[in-house]
């Protein structure tokens, strides 16, 4: 664990917010709950979006939508929960609940989810067909609450459109956008190809808001040269992040020193108990189902992985879950020492 000590070089501010560095979690559906900000904090993370929750069923206060803002204060100082959907008046019916009742403290407008379910709604990234809409979705959101309202764009729905958020951004700033975070891929290509960071660049050139730029971070040294190189005020880390939440303080060192060490096996031992416990506290023993997945990501590279994989997976309790991963910790352990 690590202090969020800020950073000289590069200090961003989201409306009156300013996050301690610029090393953000990126919000991924499915991950970034609870226990999985908080590991991502404890390790240096200045910013943590929560997965993206239905801005519908949150304006009728719908309880698992709550549930999903769920949150420890003391840790997570900086609540930032994104929303998704595509009316207006419930955008800003559910920014109001976020804030009120979860006490968020930044809103962030989802503009770019690929997933089939939700394009087809009409949700996520096809709000990039209606430049309007996205505009007024803005507008409709900063004039209910008083949290700095972000968005998080891609480039456009499809390289024929070209890369409209250009155009766009700076319409999404005037109508309140405090900030605008981009992933440069167009919607219909998915996670296809690579993100292209030069639409990043040209964006932070055209709005006088803060760019965050999300896409393709895989390591510390990556961050710090994007977030020196490419005109943005943070970078967000999704993908890479997974299992790997001391990577922000990777990337803190990184910035600091230019250099970084790698995570001891004491540590990724203990970041996978931590990240159990905090899931078994807040979902009780079903966490063992989740857990046969999450405690996947903890054993890359080591020796036996498959095997050991496997059996986690047939586990029915998440002490015996552990504790197959201790020992083979254990057992490299004492190879390496
Ligand atoms: C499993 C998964 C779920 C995601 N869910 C969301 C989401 O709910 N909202 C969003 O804005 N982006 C979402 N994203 C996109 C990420 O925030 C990020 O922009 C993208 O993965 C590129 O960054 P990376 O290469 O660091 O992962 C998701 C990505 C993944 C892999």
């Amino acid at each position: 664990m690590c202090s969020t000590e800020s950073s000289s070089s590069a200090v961003v501010k989201i409306g009156a917010i300013e996050p301690a560095n610029p090393f953000f979690l990126a919000p991924m559906a499915g991950l970034t709950d609870w226990p999985y900000r908080c590991l991502a904090i404890e390790h240096g993370c200045a910013l943590a979006v929560t997965e993206m929750a239905s801005a519908t069923a949150l304006a009728h206060c719908g309880k698992q939508t709550l549930k999903m803002l769920y949150s420890v204060r003391e840790i997570e100082k900086i609540l930032c929960v994104q929303l998704f959907g595509k009316d207006p008046g419930a955008f800003a019916l559910a920014a109001k609940v976020a804030v009120e009742h979860a006490g968020a403290d930044i809103i962030d407008l989802n503009f770019g989810c690929p997933a089939r379910k939700v394009i087809s709604s009409g949700h996520g990234g096809a709000l990039l067909k209606d430049p309007q809409l996205c505009q007024r979705l803005v507008s409709a959101v900063s004039g209910a609450v008083d949290a700095p309202v972000t968005v998080k764009l891609r480039p456009g729905f499809s390289r024929q459109d070209g890369p409209i958020a250009l155009d766009l951004a700076p319409k999404l700033v005037e109508a309140g956008a405090a900030a605008i975070t981009l992933h440069p891929r167009y919607v219909t290509d998915r996670f296809g190809g690579q993100a292209d960071w030069s639409l990043i660049e040209a964006l932070a050139e055209t709005v006088s808001v803060p760019v965050i730029g999300s896409g393709d971070i895989t390591d510390p040294k990556e961050a710090v040269f994007r977030l020196k190189t490419s005109g943005v005020k943070a970078v967000m880390i999704g993908r890479a992040s997974r299992g790997r939440p001391w990577i922000f303080k990777q990337c803190l060192d990184e910035l600091r020193t230019g250099s970084h060490q790698s995570e001891s096996l004491e540590e990724r031992l203990r970041t996978a108990v931590r990240h159990a416990r905090l899931l078994e506290e807040q979902i009780g023993p079903k966490a063992v189902f989740r857990l046969r997945s999450i405690l996947i990501w903890y054993t890359l590279g080591l020796p036996g992985a498959a095997a050991l994989r496997a059996k986690i997976c047939r586990e029915e309790s998440i002490d015996n879950q552990l504790s197959l991963l201790s020992r083979t910790i254990e057992d490299m352990r004492k190879i390496e020492g």
